[in-house]
C-alpha cells in the first residue's frame, strides 16, 4: 500500500523537524516543499530578476535546473540548483526575506505544485508544507496541521539563530513571524489553512519526540480525537 502523509502548518511550527523524524521512523522518503520555493527564490535572485514579476519568476522555474536528493540515512534533503549544491544557501536571510513573496504568484505556485504531485506520485512519502493536504496531496491518507503559539515558535526560531551564531530579538522575530503568518494566510492562491479532513496537533508545550510520538499514534489509529 502506498503511505501518504502530509504535514502542513505556520512557519515555525516544527514540520520539517517532525515531518524528517516520522520518515525516519515509518521508513518513507521525506520532501520539504519549502526547499522548492526557496530554491527558486535564489535562482531569481541570483538572475536579478525582480520577485514581484510573476511571468519573469516562471521563466526561471522552467529553465533552472532543478535537483531534489533523497538522503537514505538522514531522511534530509539535498538541493541542487543548475548543478550547484545550495542546501545551505537557500536558508540565507535574503531567500527568507522573499520567499513569500514568490510562493504567492499563482503560476509559480502551479508550476511548483505540479513538481510535487509527480514526487507523490512515485511512491510513499511524508511531505511538509503550506498546502500539502488541501492541494498537492489531497488524497493523503494521513493529514496533520501542527500549531503552536506565536511566542513558542519565535523562541524556537531564536534558538536556532542562535545555535549558528546570529544575535537576535525576541520581539522582532514575533513581529517576523505575525507578517509571515498573515502573508500565507491571506495570499489569493492556496492560502495556508487546515484541510477539513486534517488532525490538527499544538505543539506549544510538547518536546519533539512527543509530537513524533503523538503523530504515530494518529497514524496507528489510537488517537483520532486530538
Ligand atoms: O517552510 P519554509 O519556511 O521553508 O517555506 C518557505 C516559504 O514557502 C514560506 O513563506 C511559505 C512557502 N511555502 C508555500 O507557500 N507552500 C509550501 N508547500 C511550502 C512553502
Amino acid at each position: 500500500m502506498r503511505v501518504k502523509i502530509a504535514i502542513d502548518g505556520p512557519a515555525g511550527a516544527g514540520k520539517s523537524t517532525i515531518a524528517r523524524l516520522l520518515a525516519k521512523r515509518l521508513g518513507l522518503r521525506y520532501l520539504d516543499t519549502g526547499a522548492m520555493y526557496r530554491a527558486l527564490t535564489l535562482a531569481a535572485l541570483q538572475r536579478g530578476v525582480p520577485c514581484s514579476d510573476e511571468e519573469a519568476l516562471l521563466r526561471v522555474a522552467t529553465s533552472m535546473d532543478l535537483k531534489i536528493v533523497f538522503e537514505q540515512e538522514t531522511k534530509s534533503n539535498l538541493i541542487y540548483l543548475d548543478g550547484e549544491d545550495v542546501t545551505f544557501l537557500i536558508r540565507q536571510p535574503e531567500v527568507n526575506a522573499n520567499v513569500s513573496l514568490v510562493s504567492s504568484h499563482k503560476k509559480v505556485r502551479d508550476f511548483i505544485a505540479a513538481l510535487q504531485k509527480e514526487i507523490g506520485r512515485q511512491g510513499s512519502i511524508v511531505m511538509d508544507g503550506r498546502d500539502i493536504g488541501t492541494v498537492v496531496m489531497p488524497d493523503a491518507n494521513w493529514k496533520i496541521f501542527l500549531q503552536a503559539s506565536v511566542g513558542e515558535r519565535a523562541r524556537r526560531r531564536m534558538r536556532e539563530m542562535q545555535r549558528n551564531g546570529h544575535d537576535v530579538d525576541i520581539l522582532e522575530l514575533e513581529e517576523q513571524i505575525r507578517q509571515r503568518d498573515h502573508l500565507d494566510s491571506t495570499r489569493e492562491n492556496s492560502p495556508l489553512r487546515k484541510a477539513e479532513d486534517a488532525i490538527e496537533v499544538d505543539t506549544t508545550h510538547l518536546s519533539i519526540e512527543d509530537v513524533v510520538d503523538k503523530v504515530l499514534a494518529i497514524i496507528r489509529g489510537a488517537d483520532r480525537d486530538v
